[in-house]
Protein backbone atom coordinates (compact mmCIF):
# COMPACT_ATOMS: atom_id res chain seq x y z
CA UNK A 1 0.00 0.00 0.00
CA UNK A 2 1.26 3.74 -1.10
CA UNK A 3 -0.30 5.96 1.24
CA UNK A 4 -2.62 9.04 -0.20
CA UNK A 5 -2.64 7.46 -3.76
CA UNK A 6 -5.39 5.80 -5.41
CA UNK A 7 -3.97 2.14 -5.66
CA UNK A 8 -5.98 1.06 -7.32
CA UNK A 9 -5.96 3.13 -10.31
CA UNK A 10 -4.58 2.29 -13.43
CA UNK A 11 -1.18 2.72 -14.47
CA UNK A 12 1.06 2.16 -18.03
CA UNK A 13 3.97 0.49 -17.31
CA UNK A 14 6.01 -1.16 -20.13
CA UNK A 15 2.85 -2.11 -22.32
CA UNK A 16 0.81 -3.18 -19.61
CA UNK A 17 -1.82 -1.56 -17.85
CA UNK A 18 -1.75 -2.84 -13.93
CA UNK A 19 -2.91 -1.11 -10.53
CA UNK A 20 -0.65 1.16 -9.49
CA UNK A 21 -0.20 -0.62 -6.33
CA UNK A 22 0.94 -3.54 -8.30
CA UNK A 23 3.39 -1.56 -10.84
CA UNK A 24 6.96 -2.46 -10.07
CA UNK A 25 10.48 -1.80 -11.80
CA UNK A 26 13.86 -3.50 -11.09
CA UNK A 27 15.84 -1.92 -8.70
CA UNK A 28 18.76 -1.74 -11.41
CA UNK A 29 16.76 0.33 -13.24
CA UNK A 30 19.00 3.78 -14.14
CA UNK A 31 16.16 5.61 -13.36
CA UNK A 32 16.35 4.81 -9.84
CA UNK A 33 20.03 4.51 -9.55
CA UNK A 34 21.06 7.14 -11.66
CA UNK A 35 18.17 9.59 -12.22
CA UNK A 36 18.66 8.91 -15.98
CA UNK A 37 15.47 9.82 -17.42
CA UNK A 38 12.73 12.22 -18.37
CA UNK A 39 9.35 12.73 -17.78
CA UNK A 40 6.92 15.20 -18.37
CA UNK A 41 2.96 16.30 -16.55
CA UNK A 42 0.08 16.73 -19.14
CA UNK A 43 -2.79 18.40 -17.76
CA UNK A 44 -6.49 17.86 -18.72
CA UNK A 45 -10.05 18.78 -17.94
CA UNK A 46 -12.81 16.66 -18.03
CA UNK A 47 -10.65 14.22 -19.08
CA UNK A 48 -9.28 16.65 -22.48
CA UNK A 49 -5.71 17.32 -22.49
CA UNK A 50 -4.69 20.91 -22.50
CA UNK A 51 -1.89 21.74 -25.08
CA UNK A 52 -1.03 18.18 -25.81
CA UNK A 53 1.39 18.88 -28.60
CA UNK A 54 3.49 20.81 -26.71
CA UNK A 55 3.79 18.44 -23.91
CA UNK A 56 4.58 15.79 -26.13
CA UNK A 57 6.97 17.32 -28.40
CA UNK A 58 9.26 18.68 -25.43
CA UNK A 59 8.83 14.82 -24.14
CA UNK A 60 10.05 13.99 -27.32
CA UNK A 61 13.16 16.85 -27.41
CA UNK A 62 13.92 15.90 -23.62
CA UNK A 63 13.98 12.12 -25.03
CA UNK A 64 16.39 12.98 -28.03
CA UNK A 65 18.84 15.36 -25.88
CA UNK A 66 19.44 12.38 -23.45
CA UNK A 67 19.74 9.88 -26.30
CA UNK A 68 16.99 7.75 -25.86
CA UNK A 69 15.40 6.17 -28.82
CA UNK A 70 12.00 4.65 -28.02
CA UNK A 71 10.68 4.13 -31.46
CA UNK A 72 7.53 5.67 -30.38
CA UNK A 73 5.89 8.13 -33.91
CA UNK A 74 3.80 11.46 -31.68
CA UNK A 75 0.71 9.23 -32.43
CA UNK A 76 1.92 6.44 -30.43
CA UNK A 77 2.52 9.08 -27.32
CA UNK A 78 -0.68 10.76 -28.06
CA UNK A 79 -2.10 7.29 -27.84
CA UNK A 80 -1.14 7.01 -24.79
CA UNK A 81 -1.96 9.62 -23.25
CA UNK A 82 -5.62 9.39 -24.10
CA UNK A 83 -5.99 5.52 -23.24
CA UNK A 84 -4.75 6.48 -19.71
CA UNK A 85 -7.46 9.53 -19.93
CA UNK A 86 -10.19 7.10 -20.93
CA UNK A 87 -9.87 4.24 -18.32
CA UNK A 88 -10.00 7.20 -15.36
CA UNK A 89 -12.59 8.15 -13.65
CA UNK A 90 -10.56 11.72 -12.95
CA UNK A 91 -12.60 15.06 -13.86
CA UNK A 92 -9.30 17.20 -13.78
CA UNK A 93 -6.23 15.00 -13.66
CA UNK A 94 -2.69 14.94 -14.70
CA UNK A 95 -1.44 12.45 -17.00
CA UNK A 96 2.58 11.58 -15.95
CA UNK A 97 4.79 10.40 -18.24
CA UNK A 98 7.88 8.89 -17.62
CA UNK A 99 10.78 7.41 -19.62
CA UNK A 100 14.12 6.13 -18.14
CA UNK A 101 17.04 4.35 -20.27
CA UNK A 102 15.97 0.81 -18.69
CA UNK A 103 17.74 -2.06 -16.54
CA UNK A 104 20.96 -2.51 -17.13
CA UNK A 105 23.91 -3.76 -15.56
CA UNK A 106 25.05 -0.63 -12.86
CA UNK A 107 27.99 1.59 -15.14
CA UNK A 108 27.63 5.19 -15.75
CA UNK A 109 27.90 4.99 -19.52
CA UNK A 110 25.02 4.07 -21.49
CA UNK A 111 24.49 0.59 -22.05
CA UNK A 112 24.46 -1.22 -25.06
CA UNK A 113 21.16 -2.56 -25.69
CA UNK A 114 18.91 -1.74 -22.63
CA UNK A 115 14.88 -1.50 -23.51
CA UNK A 116 13.35 2.00 -21.86
CA UNK A 117 11.17 1.80 -19.45
CA UNK A 118 8.06 3.83 -20.37
CA UNK A 119 5.80 4.72 -17.21
CA UNK A 120 2.50 6.56 -16.87
CA UNK A 121 0.08 7.79 -14.37
CA UNK A 122 -2.82 9.82 -14.27
CA UNK A 123 -3.38 11.18 -10.54
CA UNK A 124 -5.95 13.46 -9.90
CA UNK A 125 -5.26 17.61 -10.29
CA UNK A 126 -7.00 20.43 -8.08
CA UNK A 127 -7.32 23.36 -10.37
CA UNK A 128 -6.09 26.62 -7.74
CA UNK A 129 -8.88 27.74 -5.57
CA UNK A 130 -10.57 31.40 -5.08
CA UNK A 131 -7.86 31.64 -2.19
CA UNK A 132 -4.59 30.74 -4.40
CA UNK A 133 -6.48 33.36 -7.03
CA UNK A 134 -7.36 36.09 -5.05
CA UNK A 135 -4.94 36.29 -2.14
CA UNK A 136 -2.17 35.47 -3.91
CA UNK A 137 1.22 33.28 -2.53
CA UNK A 138 4.23 34.05 -1.35
CA UNK A 139 7.76 33.34 -2.29
CA UNK A 140 11.26 33.60 -1.26
CA UNK A 141 14.51 33.80 -3.03
CA UNK A 142 17.21 31.50 -3.40
CA UNK A 143 20.49 30.51 -5.65
CA UNK A 144 19.76 28.22 -8.09
CA UNK A 145 22.43 25.96 -7.56
CA UNK A 146 21.10 23.15 -10.65
CA UNK A 147 23.23 21.82 -13.44
CA UNK A 148 23.56 23.67 -16.41
CA UNK A 149 20.62 21.46 -18.39
CA UNK A 150 17.90 22.69 -16.78
CA UNK A 151 15.90 22.37 -20.31
CA UNK A 152 15.95 18.70 -20.18
CA UNK A 153 13.12 17.96 -18.33
CA UNK A 154 14.93 15.52 -16.26
CA UNK A 155 13.70 13.13 -13.54
CA UNK A 156 16.93 14.01 -11.79
CA UNK A 157 15.14 16.31 -9.65
CA UNK A 158 17.53 17.52 -6.65
CA UNK A 159 18.15 20.66 -6.87
CA UNK A 160 14.81 21.40 -7.56
CA UNK A 161 13.81 19.16 -4.47
CA UNK A 162 15.67 20.83 -2.19
CA UNK A 163 14.66 23.94 -3.19
CA UNK A 164 11.32 23.78 -2.80
CA UNK A 165 11.85 22.02 0.79
CA UNK A 166 13.63 25.81 1.26
CA UNK A 167 10.23 27.01 0.55
CA UNK A 168 8.83 24.74 3.04
CA UNK A 169 10.82 25.28 5.61
CA UNK A 170 10.78 28.87 5.21
CA UNK A 171 6.98 28.86 5.87
CA UNK A 172 6.11 30.27 2.10
CA UNK A 173 4.64 28.69 -0.99
CA UNK A 174 7.51 28.79 -3.73
CA UNK A 175 11.05 29.69 -4.09
CA UNK A 176 12.63 32.21 -6.86
CA UNK A 177 16.14 31.35 -7.89
CA UNK A 178 18.72 33.19 -8.87
CA UNK A 179 21.73 32.39 -11.34
CA UNK A 180 24.53 34.63 -11.37
CA UNK A 181 22.42 37.15 -9.85
CA UNK A 182 19.98 36.73 -12.48
CA UNK A 183 16.31 35.39 -12.30
CA UNK A 184 15.94 31.72 -13.82
CA UNK A 185 12.72 29.80 -12.16
CA UNK A 186 10.28 28.33 -9.24
CA UNK A 187 11.39 24.69 -8.56
CA UNK A 188 8.56 23.42 -10.38
CA UNK A 189 7.72 26.51 -12.75
CA UNK A 190 8.78 29.45 -14.30
CA UNK A 191 8.39 32.87 -12.56
CA UNK A 192 7.66 36.44 -14.46
CA UNK A 193 7.47 40.44 -13.65
CA UNK A 194 5.73 43.03 -14.33
CA UNK A 195 6.50 45.95 -14.62
CA UNK A 196 5.42 49.47 -15.84
CA UNK A 197 2.44 47.05 -17.85
CA UNK A 198 5.52 45.07 -19.41
CA UNK A 199 5.54 41.51 -18.99
CA UNK A 200 9.05 39.92 -18.39
CA UNK A 201 10.52 36.64 -18.49
CA UNK A 202 13.84 35.14 -18.44
CA UNK A 203 15.70 33.77 -21.58
CA UNK A 204 14.32 30.52 -22.93
CA UNK A 205 17.92 28.94 -22.14
CA UNK A 206 19.31 25.96 -20.42
CA UNK A 207 18.92 27.71 -17.33
CA UNK A 208 15.24 26.98 -17.36
CA UNK A 209 12.92 24.25 -18.58
CA UNK A 210 10.74 26.49 -21.06
CA UNK A 211 6.91 25.65 -19.62
CA UNK A 212 4.33 24.53 -21.95
CA UNK A 213 2.86 28.13 -20.63
CA UNK A 214 5.71 30.30 -21.61
CA UNK A 215 4.10 29.75 -24.86
CA UNK A 216 0.45 30.14 -23.74
CA UNK A 217 1.31 33.22 -21.78
CA UNK A 218 3.24 35.04 -24.59
CA UNK A 219 -0.19 34.37 -26.66
CA UNK A 220 -2.45 35.60 -24.07
CA UNK A 221 -0.32 38.93 -23.29
CA UNK A 222 -0.44 39.25 -27.45
CA UNK A 223 -4.02 39.01 -27.56
CA UNK A 224 -4.67 41.18 -24.35
CA UNK A 225 -2.45 44.26 -25.95
CA UNK A 226 0.25 43.31 -23.53
CA UNK A 227 4.09 44.07 -24.36
CA UNK A 228 6.15 40.95 -23.14
CA UNK A 229 9.89 40.89 -22.90
CA UNK A 230 11.93 37.42 -22.45
CA UNK A 231 15.27 38.75 -21.70
CA UNK A 232 18.10 38.27 -18.32
CA UNK A 233 15.94 39.79 -15.31
CA UNK A 234 18.45 41.02 -12.69
CA UNK A 235 17.59 40.12 -8.25
CA UNK A 236 16.64 43.64 -8.11
CA UNK A 237 14.31 44.27 -11.23
CA UNK A 238 12.58 41.38 -9.63
CA UNK A 239 12.88 43.08 -5.44
CA UNK A 240 10.79 46.31 -7.16
CA UNK A 241 8.30 44.23 -9.49
CA UNK A 242 5.08 45.89 -9.76
CA UNK A 243 3.81 42.10 -10.07
CA UNK A 244 5.32 38.26 -9.96
CA UNK A 245 3.39 35.74 -11.52
CA UNK A 246 4.15 31.75 -11.79
CA UNK A 247 3.00 29.37 -14.37
CA UNK A 248 3.09 25.08 -14.34
CA UNK A 249 0.52 22.42 -15.01
CA UNK A 250 -0.73 22.08 -12.18
CA UNK A 251 -0.52 25.89 -11.28
CA UNK A 252 -1.81 27.33 -14.35
CA UNK A 253 -0.61 31.32 -13.56
CA UNK A 254 -0.77 32.46 -10.01
CA UNK A 255 0.44 35.95 -8.38
CA UNK A 256 3.11 35.93 -6.06
CA UNK A 257 1.92 38.83 -3.70
CA UNK A 258 4.72 38.27 -0.94
CA UNK A 259 8.51 38.18 -2.01
CA UNK A 260 11.04 38.28 0.62
CA UNK A 261 8.29 38.97 3.42
CA UNK A 262 7.39 42.27 1.47
CA UNK A 263 4.46 43.19 -0.71
CA UNK A 264 4.61 42.97 -3.89
CA UNK A 265 3.60 46.05 -5.89
CA UNK A 266 0.27 46.73 -3.69
CA UNK A 267 0.41 43.46 -2.22
CA UNK A 268 -2.38 42.01 -3.95
CA UNK A 269 -2.99 40.46 -7.32
CA UNK A 270 -2.26 42.68 -10.71
CA UNK A 271 -3.85 44.09 -13.55
CA UNK A 272 -1.61 42.03 -15.72
CA UNK A 273 -2.12 38.95 -13.84
CA UNK A 274 -5.73 39.29 -13.93
CA UNK A 275 -6.18 39.73 -17.62
CA UNK A 276 -3.54 36.92 -17.84
CA UNK A 277 -5.89 34.41 -16.07
CA UNK A 278 -8.86 35.29 -17.38
CA UNK A 279 -7.70 34.67 -20.28
CA UNK A 280 -6.18 31.01 -19.46
CA UNK A 281 -9.65 30.45 -17.33
CA UNK A 282 -11.13 31.20 -20.98
CA UNK A 283 -8.52 29.00 -22.83
CA UNK A 284 -9.46 25.83 -20.52
CA UNK A 285 -13.22 26.43 -20.47
N1 LIG B 1 6.74 21.18 -13.44
N2 LIG B 1 10.07 24.84 -14.55
C1 LIG B 1 10.21 23.69 -13.86
C2 LIG B 1 11.51 23.42 -13.20
C3 LIG B 1 9.15 22.77 -13.81
O1 LIG B 1 9.31 21.61 -13.14
C4 LIG B 1 7.92 23.08 -14.46
C5 LIG B 1 6.75 22.14 -14.44
C6 LIG B 1 7.82 24.31 -15.15
C7 LIG B 1 6.56 24.71 -15.86
O2 LIG B 1 6.33 23.94 -17.02
P1 LIG B 1 4.85 23.69 -17.55
O3 LIG B 1 4.21 25.02 -17.75
O4 LIG B 1 5.03 22.96 -18.83
O5 LIG B 1 4.13 22.87 -16.49
C8 LIG B 1 8.92 25.14 -15.19
C9 LIG B 1 5.78 20.09 -13.48
C10 LIG B 1 4.36 20.54 -13.38
C11 LIG B 1 6.16 19.05 -12.42
O6 LIG B 1 7.34 18.83 -12.28
O7 LIG B 1 5.28 18.46 -11.82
Amino acid sequence: MIPDVDNDSIVYLNGEYVRLGDAKVSVLDRGFIFGDGIYDVVPAYKGVPFRMDGHLARLERSLASIGINVGWTRKQWEELVLNMLERSPLDNSMVYIQVTRGVAKRDHGFPANATPTIFCMVSPFTRPGQAAREQGLTAVSVPDVRWLRCEIKSVSLLGNVLAKQQAVDAGVDEVVQFRDGHLSEGASCNVWMVKNGTLLAPPRDNLILEGIRFGVLEELANEAGIPFQSRPISEQEVEQADEIIMTSATKEVLPIVTYNGKPVGTGKPGSVYEKLRAGYDKLVA
